[in-house]
Formats: structure tokens, sequence, C-alpha cells
């Protein structure tokens, strides 16, 4: 199951992230803006429990979130949204996945993770929540890897965070993870022959690194 942004300010700031004219300091500024409005979003996929408080005049049922809480970016583009999640999750763990795709295969290549090897021992699993975070749902083949490094790790409760997807990453996400939401600023037309996304916005990681080339 996936969901887009509907609000015209996401359009607005995919339209940024769009243009080749846009230079990284203003691309990673609107996609940090854009990771604002789905980490909104990706609340709605924390559990709450209930607690009374005391205001200054009477008592009230309140709320809070219950479940520990791990970013989970994969490197290098997904860096680029961890700090719009801290923004309202700031007890929130990261845990790095570093992988790069091998522009021949499409296949991720995995180089390491600060994934705990064990998560959470002597709690239950449902008690952690994990939003992998990047920027581009592409073949899925990275994203799907990231996350079966988090089930095999122990995690149950994944959701993945991206700013555009195309429809054969998300049907790949689907098929592999079934169980894992996909929340998505924009879902894009399709893929090129060389496996980016159309009409997207080129290689999210170099541009929000400024090592792209000139064109
Ligand atoms: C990009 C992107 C995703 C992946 C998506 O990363 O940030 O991680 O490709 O493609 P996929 O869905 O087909 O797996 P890349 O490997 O280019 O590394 P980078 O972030 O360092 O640029
Ligand atoms: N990775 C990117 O950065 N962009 C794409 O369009 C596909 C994969």
């Amino acid at each position: 199951m996936s969901h887009v942004l509907e609000e015209s300010l996401a359009s607005v700031l995919l339209t940024t992230l769009r243009d080749k004219r846009t230079r990284s300091p203003q691309f990673r500024n609107a996609l940090h803006r854009l990771s604002l409005l789905l980490a909104v979003r990706a609340c709605e996929h924390i559990a709450v429990e209930t607690e009374t408080v005391h205001t200054p005049l009477e008592t009230v049922e309140g709320t809070y979130f219950e479940p520990r809480i791990a970013l989970v970016p994969i490197m290098r583009a997904g860096a680029g949204m961890v700090d719009a999640f801290h923004t309202f999750l700031p007890e929130a763990d990261v845990w790095h996945i570093s992988m790069s795709r091998n522009p021949d295969t499409l296949e991720p290549e995995f180089h390491g993770s600060k994934v705990p090897r064990m998560i959470d021992p002597g709690i239950e699993p449902h008690n952690r929540i994990c939003f992998v975070l990047d920027p581009m749902l592409a073949t899925g083949g990275s994203a799907s890897l990231a996350i079966q490094k988090l089930k095999d790790a122990g995690a149950q409760n994944i959701v993945f965070v991206g700013i555009f997807g195309a429809p054969e990453g998300v049907a790949r996400l689907e098929q592999d993870h079934p169980d894992v939401p996909i929340l998505l600023a924009v879902l894009d037309r399709q893929l090129n022959a060389i496996g980016y996304i159309l009409p997207g916005c080129g290689d999210a990681g170099d541009r929000l690194n400024g090592t792209q080339h000139p064109s």
C-alpha cells in the first residue's frame, strides 16, 4: 500500500527538486522541507498511548508516542531526510545503512550498516518502529535490501519513506515486503533504460552533495 502527498506545497517543493538549474544548497533545503511534510505523515504510523496530564487548571487525557523510534537512512541520499524527522522525533535513534547501486546490474551493493545486530533484546518487537529513509525508490532493490537487513536483526514494524517513487519500485517493495507501508511525496511515471526515475530529479545523492557533473 503506498501513499503520496497531495498538498500544493509538496508539488512546489518537488518542482524545485526536479529543476536541473537547482543547485545543491537549494536542493538540500527543498528535500528537507518535503521531508518535514513526510515526517508529519509518517508519525501517523506510530502507536500512541494515553496518559493523564495535569494542566494548571485541571487534568486531561493526553497522548505520547509509545514505541522507540529508529531512523534508517540509506546512504548517501537518505541522510538528507534525517534532520527533518529529528525535528519532530528528537529521541529517534539513527541506524545508517550504506549501499550503492551498481550502475550495470542496478543491484544494490551493501557496504555496511550501523543497525544493531540484534534490535532491542528484551523489549517487545512492536515497541520499536523503523523508518527507512531514501529519497529515491527506483527499481526498489536498495529499499528492499535495507528492509531485509532490519528484519534479519529482528525489526517487525517498518515504514518506507521516500520522495520520488517509480511504479516498478513500489511493485517490488509490495512483493518483497507486503507488510511495509510506503509513503512517498510523489509517484512518478516509470524508469528509463538505465534505471533512473522519469521525470524524477536525476541522481539525488549527487545533487544533494554537489558531486554531479555540470551539464
Ligand atoms: C540511489 C538512491 C537509492 C537507490 C535507488 O542511491 O538514493 O538508494 O539509488 O535505486 P534502486 O531503487 O534502483 O535501488 P545510489 O546507489 O545511487 O547511491 P548515492 O545515494 O550514494 O548516490
Ligand atoms: N537513484 C537516483 O538518485 N535517481 C534515480 O532516478 C534513480 C536512482
